[in-house]
């Protein structure tokens, strides 16, 4: 039997939480109806990607050095429009914009601070592969006044939802206010994310890895051995392991969040400078360390905990090993090198 909950609407989904939260303003509420707007329409924007000029880039770069694709671009500018005007916000940070946007004059300010990567898994719009949005969602601990870089510099336990749309066979939203992570999916006709998916929760243990394995000769030689301990068989303890790799983290991460598993992001020595990750803090790493912890997983840089690490800066990137628990911890023994 299907649980009680299923098929409400995100909407009466935000409300009855709002209900059991005597101290909610309903700020929330309207900040994330907003954020639903503007997924569905990215969503037909996806959807039509091979019929309309959105295929392709901008010829912008960004912060990255990045090219900028116009999907990229529309989904930043939608959720930018859509978001601002809340009254909700002080502040928004994108992936694709170097520096903080503020709330302009004409519009009410807010308590929450809005972070995202507005199209993740981009280079697979040209091929009709699976994309997502990321996001997170800070309160202010100081206030009011203009807000500082700093404030929204935050390791990712003071978050108060994260969450990401997927973009895939079908629309599918999946967030958590810190209660547990549900997923609603967008009803093509209705145009309604209906709760599809209660109180998701990870497998201990998976029997999927997810990794760019041609970085392998880039690796340092921990990662090597793990993911090398991953293929060597032994039925007993269900290796090897199955690899499945989408590019898209969004997509990855979901299906191992549904499966059980690991997708690890490892720094490597591919340029010049010192080893690195690639998956972006603030805008990928945190936001899904919080999704995935409250689904009973969790996530680590192989030495620390994602929710735990300081950033420095806005566009820091950070190794990611993110998954079931079991294999989180399995990873994070190797690279200790025990
Ligand atoms: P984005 O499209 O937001 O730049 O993110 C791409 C990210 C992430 O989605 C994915 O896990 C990773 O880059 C794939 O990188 P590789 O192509 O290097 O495997
Ligand atoms: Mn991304
Ligand atoms: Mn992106």
């Amino acid at each position: 039997m299907k649980a009680p909950g299923f098929g409400m609407t995100v909407t009466e989904h935000l409300l009855r939480e709002q209900r059991q939260n005597p101290a909610a303003t309903g700020a929330f509420t309207l900040l994330l109806n907003e954020l639903v707007m503007a997924a569905k329409l990215i969503s037909r924007e996806i959807n039509k990607a091979g019929l309309v000029d959105i295929y392709g880039y901008t010829g912008a770069e960004n912060v990255y050095g990045e090219q900028v694709r116009k999907l990229d671009e529309y989904s930043h500018q939608t959720l930018v429009r859509r978001m601002v005007h809340t009254g909700q916000l002080c502040a928004i940070a994108s992936e694709e914009d170097a520096d903080l946007i503020t709330i302009p004059s004409q519009y009410p300010v807010g308590e929450y601070m809005f972070l995202m990567d507005p199209l993740d898994g981009s280079s697979n719009i040209d091929v009709n592969t699976s994309v997502g949005t990321i996001f997170s969602i800070h309160r202010r601990s100081n206030g009011p006044g203009p807000v500082t870089l700093d404030e929204v510099l935050k390791k990712g336990t003071e978050q108060v939802a994260a969450g990401y749309v997927i973009y895939g066979s079908s629309t599918m939203l999946v967030y958590t206010t810190g209660q547990g992570v549900n997923g609603f999916t967008l009803h093509p006709s209705l145009g309604e994310f209906l709760l599809s998916h209660e109180d998701l929760r990870i497998p201990a243990r998976g029997k999927i890895y997810s990794v760019n394995e041609g970085n392998y000769q880039y690796w340092d030689e921990p990662v090597r051995r793990y993911v090398d301990h991953l293929k060597t068989p032994d039925p007993a303890s269900g290796r090897p392991y199955t690899s499945r790799y989408i590019g898209t983290l969004v997509s990855d991460f979901h299906r191992n969040l549904m499966k059980g598993g690991i997708f690890m992001y490892p720094a490597d020595h591919k340029d010049s400078k010192k080893p690195h990750g690639k998956l972006r803090l603030l805008f990928e790493a945190s936001p899904m360390a919080y999704v995935i912890e409250k689904a009973g997983g969790a996530a680590s840089d192989g030495r620390r905990r994602i929710l735990d690490i300081e950033p420095e800066s806005l566009h820091d990137r950070v190794p990611l090993y993110i998954g079931s628990p079991e294999d989180v911890a399995e990873a994070e023994r190797f690279l200790r090198g025990e």
